[in-house]
């Protein structure tokens, strides 16, 4: 059995860690960490895991349990995050963060969107976790930066186009839309019920720090410097996320010929799915599942090609594929305890 601890359990994205765990057939938790439940039994929390995990939360100043694991999952906020990860690297854990701390490659622009990072040194060996597109390098880093929801949903929904160099490289916009679970856990007032319900609105309109790690991955991709607009929206809805992404092409091509190239691009890719030409994915249908669904549509009339990409954002966009790399990390089968279909309703 693989060991695995959890530091920031108690959030959306260590509980889903959690319920992943205990379905995976070769994971063993040995320690998960919360502040505000140390000393309480994980069941006491989360009444649905009482007869799945017998161990108490305990306070990241007590290490016995973290010291018992191979692999760590790291779901604290940004910055808070970078103050545990370099001593777990010290010790020789495989470690993979579902923060922003060290997804990018230029300390000098994660200090312009976030802050200060007090541990640049770990960000050159630091393997940014979109599985699909980084699988070879996965396989043997110490350190995966598990990518933000967004981008996940954003560059996997680009890739193929921009890979094969059939867009405007300068002229992307990606509206996007979540579901609350996406802030996270803790009591802010823009997530209350009343605040949320029965609204949609955009927020941190050509501001929001996912801008710059899409950015940075579209352009590794590219070869070039790629530049995207970016509106984020917030639904009243517990998980998921919409991405419509327009692009102005750059070659003329059919919907069937793009419909191949999506295919053909992720043949290999289990969570991937590229739906039927004139179908547009519903964040439902990956509800509580790893799958990110694409659609594509030429509009001819304004030579836009339209990408629509849903994904769960606590799944595909965070623990789900936090997973699938710990898999790839460990040489597992990718899919295992991560391969269930969607909730539905
Ligand atoms: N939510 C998403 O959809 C999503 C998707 C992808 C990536 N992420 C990223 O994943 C990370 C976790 O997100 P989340 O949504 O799960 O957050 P969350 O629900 O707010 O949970 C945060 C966790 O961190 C712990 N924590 C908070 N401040 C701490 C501190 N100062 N010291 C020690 N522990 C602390 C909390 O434990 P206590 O019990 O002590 O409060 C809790 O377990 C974030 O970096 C986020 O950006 C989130």
């Amino acid at each position: 059995m693989l060991k695995a601890a959890i530091i920031g359990a108690s959030g959306y994205t260590g509980f889903e860690l959690m319920r992943l765990s205990v379905q995976h057939p070769h994971v063993e938790l040995t320690s998960v960490s919360s502040e505000k439940f140390a000393g309480k039994k994980v069941g006491e929390v989360f009444p649905s895991l009482h007869d799945k995990i017998k161990i108490d939360f305990k306070s990241i100043s007590e290490k016995k349990g973290v010291s018992k694991a191979d692999f760590v999952f790291v779901a604290l906020p940004h910055k808070e995050a970078m103050s545990v990860v370099p001593q777990l690297i010290k010790l020789g854990k495989k470690v993979i963060d579902l923060s922003a701390d060290f997804r990018f490659n230029d300390p000098a622009i994660y200090e312009n969107w976030y802050q200060k990072h007090t541990a640049p040194e770990l960000l050159q060996d630091a393997v940014y976790g979109l599985s699909e597109l980084y699988r070879e390098k996965i396989k043997n880093a110490q350190l995966v930066a598990n990518p933000g929801c967004y981008p996940t949903a954003v560059i996997l929904a680009l890739a193929p186009l921009i890979k094969n160099d059939l867009i405007d490289l300068n002229n992307i916009i990606a509206d996007a839309k979540s579901g609350v679970s996406g802030a996270g856990r803790s009591v802010v007032l823009s997530s209350l019920f009343a605040e949320v319900n029965e609204g949609v609105k955009a927020y941190k309109v050509a501001k929001h720090q996912h801008s710059p790690e899409m950015e940075q991955e579209l352009s590794l991709i590219a070869q070039k410097n790629v530049s995207l607009l970016f509106t984020p929206h917030l639904v009243p809805m517990n998980r998921g996320i919409l991405a419509t992404i327009y692009t102005t092409m750059s070659k003329e091509m059919s919907e069937d010929e793009v419909l191949n190239l999506y295919k053909n691009f992720y043949q290999n890719d289990i969570f991937v799915r590229i739906c039927p030409l004139g179908t547009f994915p519903s964040t439902n249908q990956v509800k509580g599942s790893n799958y990110c669904d694409i659609s594509i549509t030429i509009d001819s009339r304004t030579n836009r090609l339209v990408v629509v990409s849903v994904i769960d954002n606590l799944l595909k966009g965070g623990s789900g594929q936090a997973v699938q790399n710990m898999n790839i990390m460990a040489g597992f089968n990718e899919e295992l305890g991560i391969n269930q279909p969607a909730l539905f309703p």
